[in-house]
């Protein structure tokens, strides 16, 4: 594929992972914060799965937007983590909490990247790597040399 189209088809995907995103937050069920979250994850092979904040009465019960489309991934047999999207309506924009940092580690390619967006599309993207450096993962637990 030429450089172009290359561009082109990277646009279209990254439209097509906010939308998914985008579409799952005017789902979420946020009636205590009141902070509407989307997350999309996009598998190497395109895939996106996508999900929104569920919260709870019993407030430590609630799940986070990148929670529900991870589970939604992996019930789909998805395994492999290319790129994250969260969107929410912030000031400051909207990076995964540290805990979904490390469930997206779980999965996350070595390339992952991460994009924050607001309702009117994405505003910043990073790697993966820089949101959770030195993460605990699979290989630390393989290595206990006890
Ligand atoms: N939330 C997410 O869904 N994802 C994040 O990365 C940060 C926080 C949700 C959890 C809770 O429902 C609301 O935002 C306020 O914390």
């Amino acid at each position: 594929m030429t450089a172009i189209l290359q561009d082109a088809a990277q646009s279209a995907s990254l439209d097509r992972l906010f939308t998914a995103a985008h579409a799952a937050r005017e789902n979420a069920y946020a009636p205590y914060s009141h902070f509407a979250v989307g997350a999309a994850v996009r598998t190497p092979d395109g895939a996106i799965f996508s999900g929104a904040n569920v919260e709870n009465a019993a407030y430590p019960a609630g799940c986070c937007a990148e929670t529900g489309a991870i589970a939604a991934m992996v019930a789909a047999g998805g395994r492999q983590i290319a790129e994250v999207l969260v969107v929410a309506d912030c000031g400051e924009g909207i990076w995964p909490c540290g805990a979904c940092r490390q469930r997206i580690a779980e999965f996350a390619t070595e390339d992952a990247v991460v994009h924050s967006a607001g309702p009117e599309g994405v505003r910043q993207s990073i790697k993966f790597a820089a949101l959770l450096p030195r993460a605990f993962d699979r290989q630390t637990l393989e290595s206990e040399s006890g």
